[in-house]
């Protein structure tokens, strides 16, 4: 594993008792809503076999579950502490937990009818090797369905800069516990591909029909693509 990854793994092993709080916090309670939106479109077509990745405390993976009771999910994720936290929480059945990292998935070709993640390609050493990876494992004509941070744009962009400079770091330090932690969140969030450019990077991986909604003023955007077949 990479430098860059080690580091982002030891930050999530740090966050993860505080982690669901925050996020409920940072996305005023939207978080949940967003992760049964990305398992609808996950699971839009017939299909029996699912992915989320970097599945954190498993919102998706279990949004997953609760739209397909008989499907077999896995949530994998590379910080054990993340884990550990998932298999902890009620409505896991059904769902195997697995430690993996992104760039090297340990699961055959063609395997899963969906794959899904949320918050992991901002963090990612080689977003490259990490969508390949992903159009691997999917059967033809599988879907990925994503949520990821995205840097603000448009004419409020300043003040959305700031107030997330300003607003995130205090409550990490106030209630996260962990200020570094919640300084690289706003760091990785701006500096991350605009959605322009994070298209071209699903269709380099062979994905196709790939589509983007936006989400709280353009900080959260909601991917989907298909792998063709
Ligand atoms: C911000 S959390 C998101 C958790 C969950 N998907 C959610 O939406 O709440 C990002 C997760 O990605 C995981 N992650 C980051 N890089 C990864 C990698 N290379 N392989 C596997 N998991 C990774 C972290 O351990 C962390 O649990």
């Amino acid at each position: 594993m990479r430098n860059e990854d080690s580091s982002v793994q030891a930050t999530f092993n740090g966050i993860a008792r505080r982690y669901d709080v925050m996020n409920r916090l940072m996305t005023l309670g939207s978080h949940q809503r967003w992760c049964r939106e990305i398992a609808t479109l996950a699971t839009s077509r017939p299909g029996h076999h699912y992915l989320d990745l970097a599945t954190g405390t498993g919102v998706i993976a279990r949004a997953i579950r609760e739209q397909r009771p008989s499907g077999a999910v896995i949530g994998a994720d590379f910080s054990e502490s993340m884990l550990d936290v998932a298999r902890q929480l009620d409505g896991n059945a059904g769902i195997d937990w697995q430690f993996a990292d992104a760039h090297e998935l340990p699961f055959e070709d063609n395997k899963f009818d969906g794959v899904t993640h949320g918050y992991l390609l901002r963090n990612v050493s080689d977003l490259d090797l990490v969508l390949n990876e992903q159009f691997r494992v999917l059967k033809p004509g599988g879907v990925v369905a994503a949520l990821e941070s995205s840097p603000p744009s448009g004419i409020f962009s300043p003040v959305i800069c700031l107030g997330m400079r300003v607003v995130i770091p205090t409550l990490g330090t106030i209630i996260g516990r962990d200020r570094p932690a919640y300084q690289y969140l706003v760091d990785s969030t701006l500096g991350f591909l605009t959605p322009e450019a994070l298209r071209r990077r699903f269709e380099l991986a062979g994905f196709e029909d790939v589509r983007v909604k936006s989400r709280f003023l353009g900080t959260n955007m909601i991917w989907t693509a298909r792998k063709p077949g």
